[in-house]
């Protein structure tokens, strides 16, 4: 099934993506889970294709959680070498597609060889244009948040801004996805319909897509058919539908 590509108008802004089901990929097929690991950071790059072919400005992409820290030892550390390999691997097809990288999360409780080749990558293309693509690593919207109040109540009790003030823009501006706008559109692969501490504040508005597709089998048409779905939605934001 190709599809052509949905059109130009109402491509959504920010898309995120939960990248979920390689371990269920992989003991489908009687592997390890690290096998589906790798066979995930392969499908990574025809999402990241798609999304600037098709215009999307920015695209974040679950790749570990605060809480996928608690995986075995094995598991954890083969994540982490997969990161610096794909990002080594990757960087011409972000030179190619005029792509920026950026990483948000606890970035500082990576291991030192993903944290440089993390820079590096980052330092490479932060001249890019076309699109942002930001790994959400070592990432937890709970912790984000944390991190927002800490900052917000230091800069209150150094005078150096007022309670009355702190408004939606003040948070927007504390949070480590400051520099993109909200999400419009999130994907969940793998059949799971849930956040699991992804991007609490920024998807307060955003169209939820779930698809059984595990990661490793998601192809261009899959991420096609969700922005399809997504241009049949009407958002409302709280309006009537006559008011729009
Ligand atoms: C998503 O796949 C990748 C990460 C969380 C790093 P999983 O590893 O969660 O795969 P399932 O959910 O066990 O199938
Ligand atoms: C969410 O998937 C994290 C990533 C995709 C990186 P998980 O597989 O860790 O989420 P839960 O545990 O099923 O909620
Ligand atoms: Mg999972």
């Amino acid at each position: 099934m190709t599809k052509d590509l949905p059109k130009l108008k109402n491509i959504p802004t920010h898309v995120a993506v939960i990248m979920d089901g390689n371990g269920r990929w992989a003991k489908k097929q009687g592997l390890m889970r690290v096998r589906g690991h790798e066979k995930g950071a392969k499908a990574v790059r025809q999402t990241v294709e798609t999304c600037a072919e098709l215009g999307v400005k920015y695209l974040t992409l679950y790749a570990f959680s605060t809480e996928n820290w608690k995986r075995p030892k094995l598991e954890v550390d083969t994540l982490m070498k997969l990161l610096v390999s794909s990002l080594k691997k990757e960087l011409p097809t972000l030179q190619n597609n005029n792509i920026s990288l950026k990483a948000v999360g606890a970035l500082e409780l990576l291991p030192a060889t993903a944290q440089k080749e993390l820079q590096e990558v980052i330092q490479a293309t932060k001249d890019n244009s076309h699109m942002s693509l930001t790994l959400a690593l070592s990432y937890g919207s709970r912790e984000e948040l944390i991190s927002v109040i800490k900052n917000i109540a230091s800069q209150v009790k150094d005078g150096n801004l007022e309670i009355e003030d702190i408004d939606n823009e003040v948070i927007h501006q504390h949070l480590y996805t400051s520099f993109m706008p909200d999400v419009d559109l999130l994907i969940r692969t793998s059949g799971e319909q849930r956040i699991s501490n992804f991007l609490l504040w920024q998807i307060a508005y955003a169209e939820l897509y779930f698809t059984e597709v595990l990661w490793p089998d998601f192809r261009k048409e899959h991420l096609i058919e969700a922005i399809y779905n997504y241009q049949d939605r009407e958002r409302r934001f709280g309006k009537t539908s006559e008011q729009l």
